[in-house]
């Protein structure tokens, strides 16, 4: 009895159970970043390079984003900002030409913050603070190396001091109140046009520990639009994350919003998600960029192409899902374990037994002496 109660302490205190969080995120996507299909996918995209340019698709990109550009920059004023290395507003940096595109890793990353049932929007900021970023997204089959329209793009990033929505995570603070539950902030999902390209508004993530700056990306193939603007069925053909300068993210961090951030920043090479993709051959996990002002505070314009395998299909386990009736939170494997009334139960009455039985052995002892 003893050790079985030994047992659910150990068990309600934490241990044995795999904390959420950075160290789980990384070890988790190790196991699987290695594998052949990720080999061979990576191989297949390198060879678009050509067909983007011939097919002026990589023109077309340009446009759209220039695009984009013009209009925020219309409404901030200010002009173009100071240039970085991989910062330009020359049309042909805004073409994705220039780096090779981006292949979406799978499965492994989609780490323990994931909330299924999102809505379908642009503006995901639901008025959180922070330095706005416009992300602009296009999906290229990694067979045919065409756009891939009707992509049901899908965006999750923690705000500017590292806490995501919608997630019960008592380990990090994502949501030490179920509170959190019902907020959708910075997650949301968009349809891919004719281009294989969408846009989202969000604010730049901040961090949280043990973690690069990132953004988390899944992509929904065949799936269909409820009356209630959310996506049903289809398949998850591919789950990844995207990545920041280092430069920009040491220029956001010492913005206002972000500076309350105490905790560390772990810089790109120090993670191992990042390290593991990133050393991949002809593949490029950190956007591009340009300022849309002056000031910072103006906002980011960043980009990438993502590269698609349709037939694949990934098991995406959510640490919670959006309802109509709010957020509701999922407690299994290596997310958050949060003791249930039944647990508690067994527990106190696990203790009462324990405490019964010494006083038997006690009085038992007594009375033998
Ligand atoms: C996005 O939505 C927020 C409210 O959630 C609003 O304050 C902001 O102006 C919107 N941004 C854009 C670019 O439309
Ligand atoms: C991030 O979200 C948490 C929880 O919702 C909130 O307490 C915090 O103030 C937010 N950060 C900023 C910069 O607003
Ligand atoms: C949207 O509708 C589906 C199907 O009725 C439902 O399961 C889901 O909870 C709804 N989501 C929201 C956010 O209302």
């Amino acid at each position: 009895m003893l050790s079985l109660c030994l047992l659910l302490l150990l068990h309600l205190s934490g241990f044995g159970t795999a904390h959420p969080g950075s160290h789980d995120e990384t070890a988790y996507f190790r196991s699987l970043v290695s594998s052949r299909s990720v080999h061979e996918a990576r191989q297949k995209l390198a060879r678009c390079s050509d067909h983007i340019k011939r097919k002026g698709l990589d023109a077309r990109a340009a446009t759209r984003r220039a695009a984009i550009l013009d209009s925020y920059r219309g409404i901030s004023h200010s002009g173009a900002g100071p240039k970085s290395s991989r910062s330009s507003t020359s049309q042909a940096v805004l073409s994705s030409s220039e780096n090779p595109p981006c292949l979406l890793t799978p499965e492994a990353t989609i780490g323990p913050f994931w909330v299924d049932g999102e809505l379908i929007r642009s503006n995901v900021t639901d008025g959180e603070p922070g330095i706005p970023l416009i992300l602009d997204g296009e999906f290229i089959d990694i067979h045919t190396c065409e756009p891939v329209e009707d992509v049901f793009w899908e965006i999750w990033n923690c705000n500017a001091t590292g806490t995501y929505s919608g997630v019960q995570d008592f380990g990090h603070h994502h949501g030490d109140d179920d509170s959190n539950l019902d907020k959708t902030y910075l997650r949301g999902v968009q349809r891919t046009d004719k281009d294989g390209a969408a846009q989202f508004t969000t604010v730049f993530p901040g961090h949280y520990p043990g973690r690069a700056t990132h953004i988390h990306v899944l992509a929904h193939v065949g799936a269909t639009i409820l009356p209630n603007n959310t996506v049903t069925g289809g398949h998850v053909a591919h789950i990844g994350q995207l990545f920041f300068d280092q430069d920009l993210i040491a220029a956001v961090e010492s913005t206002p919003h972000y500076k309350a951030n105490n905790v560390r920043i772990t810089p790109n090479i120090n993670d191992g998600i990042f390290n593991d993709v990133n050393s991949a051959s002809g593949y490029d996990p950190i956007l591009s960029y340009t300022r849309l002002g002056h000031s910072l505070d103006d906002g980011i314009l960043a980009w990438t192409t993502m590269g698609i395998d349709l037939s694949a299909s990934y098991e995406a386990e959510s640490a919670a899902s959006l309802t109509d009736h709010g957020g509701v939170a999922h407690f299994h494997g290596w997310s958050a374990h949060v003791p249930g009334a039944r647990e508690i139960i067994v527990l106190v009455v696990g203790l009462g037994l324990v405490f019964w039985l010494a006083r038997s052995f006690r009085q038992f002892c007594a009375r033998s002496a």
